[in-house]
């Protein structure tokens, strides 16, 4: 049987029979203010709140403090969960220029420091700056893939996509997530609206509809789309 990592995120893991699966990677696609940030931290912080599972959250995008300011809004208090040591968040922009190997290194270290089971990197667009040669990277992920699977820890990543693009333009998800989630922003009727559809999830009998998403001041929501 394999096991099921409840996401945090509600109304999403009655539609993936549970939740991800333990050690899995999964690709969280959308444009700007779709919900990436929110979606990834309210997994690794319901993770460590309700689920007993340690995360790590490597920001790229926003700096630490500015995360944490935002992500309070929510009564995500990702400070104090810090000082319980039941999480960490890092910011990899200190390691600017260093490479991609260091800030693997820098990850998997956090993770082993709190013996973590939940990793979030946000966003892969701005990690990957970190390594200009692109056949060291394609290589460099494949090994991390493999040392999470290994120990179990179950991935989000984060990629920005453009207004109108077809694809991801990573050219790393068909080998690296096991799981595509996008967050696709439509303005309908005059408004601004977030949807959510599952894109692939190996191994799991998922919908296939889109869903709506709503941010209330508890965090992000799928609200399930049902025939009435
Ligand atoms: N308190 C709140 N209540 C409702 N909606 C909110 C609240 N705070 C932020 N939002 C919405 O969440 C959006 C930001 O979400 P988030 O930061 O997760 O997006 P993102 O996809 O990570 O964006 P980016 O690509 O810029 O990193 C805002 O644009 C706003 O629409
Ligand atoms: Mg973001």
């Amino acid at each position: 049987m394999s096991e099921r990592v409840p996401t945090g995120i509600d109304g999403l893991d009655a539609l993936i029979k549970g939740g991800f699966l333990r050690g899995d990677v999964i690709l969280v696609a959308g444009g700007t203010g779709s919900g990436k940030t929110i979606f990834s931290t309210q997994f690794i912080y319901k993770g460590a709140t309700q689920y007993g599972e340690n995360g790590v959250y490597a920001t790229f995008e926003e700096d630490a403090k500015t995360l944490k300011r935002n992500m309070f809004n929510f009564g995500f208090d990702l400070g104090r969960l810090e000082q319980k040591g039941a999480i960490k968040v890092i910011d990899l922009e200190v390691l600017k220029g260093e490479g991609l190997s260091a800030n693997i290194q820098f990850i998997l270290g956090a993770l082993d420091e709190i013996d973590g089971k939940r990793l979030v990197i946000d966003s892969l667009t701005a990690f990957l700056t970190a390594c200009p040669e692109r056949f060291e990277y394609r290589m460099l992920m494949r090994l991390i893939y493999r040392m999470l699977k290994t120990r179990g820890i179950t991935t989000i990543i984060t990629c920005s996509v453009p207004v109108g693009a077809e694809t991801l333009g990573l050219g790393i998800e068909e080998f690296l997530a096991d799981s595509v989630v996008c967050l696709e922003n439509v303005v309908d009727s005059l408004e601004l609206r977030t949807r959510f559809l599952i894109c692939k999830m190996r191994g799991t009998d998922h919908s296939r509809k889109y869903h709506n998403v709503t941010i209330t001041d508890k965090g992000l929501q799928i609200v399930p789309f049902t025939i009435t």
